[in-house]
């Protein structure tokens, strides 16, 4: 749906059901280049946002009741501001989440209501749940008048996730839909939130996600013990090397060194200091306009994720395999937390549709599942579209 329609659907049906809203905002969501798993390692990341945005718009009530209308589920909540529980809904969570936090910080929006429209898919790795976080703070901000830094917000996200969610999630996501720009990614080091903007200028190519349609139920608690793994590894390669601050931080030589090469904890460690130092060469060949050796860093991102760190999934693994078999996609990889979810395949612009139309019917074949595709742009981070 374009966004203007997308804005006329959500106005009138915030009006049918609690008259004016005070204000409109959009969050969109994310992409990641390169840098997967590496923002908990507190290493580099390479998220952009995308064209594709959850939609709040919001106003107060007099009482202390917070209305919520989601139109994407056509679904209902309703609760109390100033007793906040989980929702037995999940959807609901994710902004009760952020008014909790900002509850934490002393700052006690009131009653409001909200209705909640978007055209980024749920579920398929494009971090609509950071999304809808990053919607509900600037909303609530904007509502309330907190003029809360846009730092402060994404680390609101990230802690909502974190507390009221339960995911162990790091900054990426929230960061990315706060700060994208067009055209642009962001590389930002996830140690100290330093941050530049790397244009994407390339004409000829155009990015597309694979949407898997898989949605693994066990990709919350392998992403906490990813984790965990990870601050294992980081305690024996300490034991050895105390002034490595942060997994990240750590050389292939430290890893070597420090931890047994036949074990998980290996593999997981390995993964995450060659994908930090792939970033980083990544960087270099975007300034030189070498898409080529870009596209190439995703293809070895993918195997890292696949036969290192074990978060990919057939599915993922076979639309990667196809596209760098294809010759017509430059790069190609699984996205985001694994176990489903979209793949990012940067191709040619003249070959987008025949590649589209082949894949789709060879992925038909393979998993007898209908094959959806996104074809994105790199867009502005969150923000008020009217007051
Ligand atoms: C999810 C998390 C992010 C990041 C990615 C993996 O999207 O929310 O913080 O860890 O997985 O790179």
């Amino acid at each position: 749906m374009l966004p203007n329609t997308l804005l006329s659907r959500l106005l009138g049906i915030y009006t049918a059901q609690f008259g004016e809203p005070a204000c409109v905002v959009k969050a969109p969501g994310r992409i990641n280049f390169l840098g997967e798993h590496t923002d908990y390692n507190l290493g580099y990341v390479m998220p952009a946002a995308i064209d594709k945005a959850i939609y709040i718009a919001i106003g107060s009530r007099a009482d202390n009741r917070i209305e919520l209308l989601s139109a994407d589920f056509n679904d209902t909540y309703s609760g109390r501001i100033d007793e906040l529980t989980h929702s037995e809904k999940s959807w609901p969570n994710y902004l009760l989440g952020v008014v909790q936090q900002l509850q934490q910080h002393q700052l006690y929006p009131s009653g409001f209501n909200a209705v909640i429209l978007s055209d980024l898919p749920v579920g398929a790795g494009l971090s609509s749940s950071a999304a809808l976080e990053c919607a509900g703070l600037l909303a609530l901000d904007q509502l309330c008048n907190f003029h809360l830094p846009t730092l402060t917000m994404v680390t609101m996200a990230q802690a909502a996730e974190n507390s009221f969610i339960g995911l162990q999630c790091g900054i990426m996501d929230p960061f990315a839909s706060m700060f994208g720009k067009n055209n642009e990614l962001i590389k930002l080091n996830c140690s100290n939130l330093d941050y530049t903007y790397l244009p994407f200028h390339f004409p000829d190519v155009e990015m597309v996600l694979l949407d898997t349609g898989v949605k693994h139920s066990l990709a919350g608690s392998e992403y906490n013990l990813r984790r965990e793994e990870c601050l294992a590894g980081l305690e024996k390669i300490q034991q050895k090397f105390p002034l490595v601050p942060f997994l990240s931080a750590a050389t292939m030589e430290q890893v070597n060194l420090s931890i047994p090469a036949d074990t998980i904890i290996y593999r997981r460690c390995a993964y995450v200091v060659q994908e930090n130092s792939r970033l980083l060469a990544a960087a270099e060949n975007l300034k030189n306009q070498d898409i080529i050796s870009f596209g190439q860093k995703m293809y070895a991102t993918h195997a890292g994720l696949r036969d290192l760190y074990a978060v990919s999934c057939p599915e993922a693994d076979f639309l990667v395999k196809e596209a760098q078999l294809s010759n017509q996609v430059m790069g190609a990889r699984m996205m985001g937390g694994g176990f489903g979810g979209c793949t990012l395949n940067l191709i040619s612009a003249v070959e987008v549709a025949s590649f589209i139309e082949s894949i789709t019917q060879q992925y038909q074949h393979q998993f007898n599942r209908n094959l959806v595709s996104y074809r994105v742009k790199l867009s502005a981070g969150a923000s008020v579209i009217t007051e």
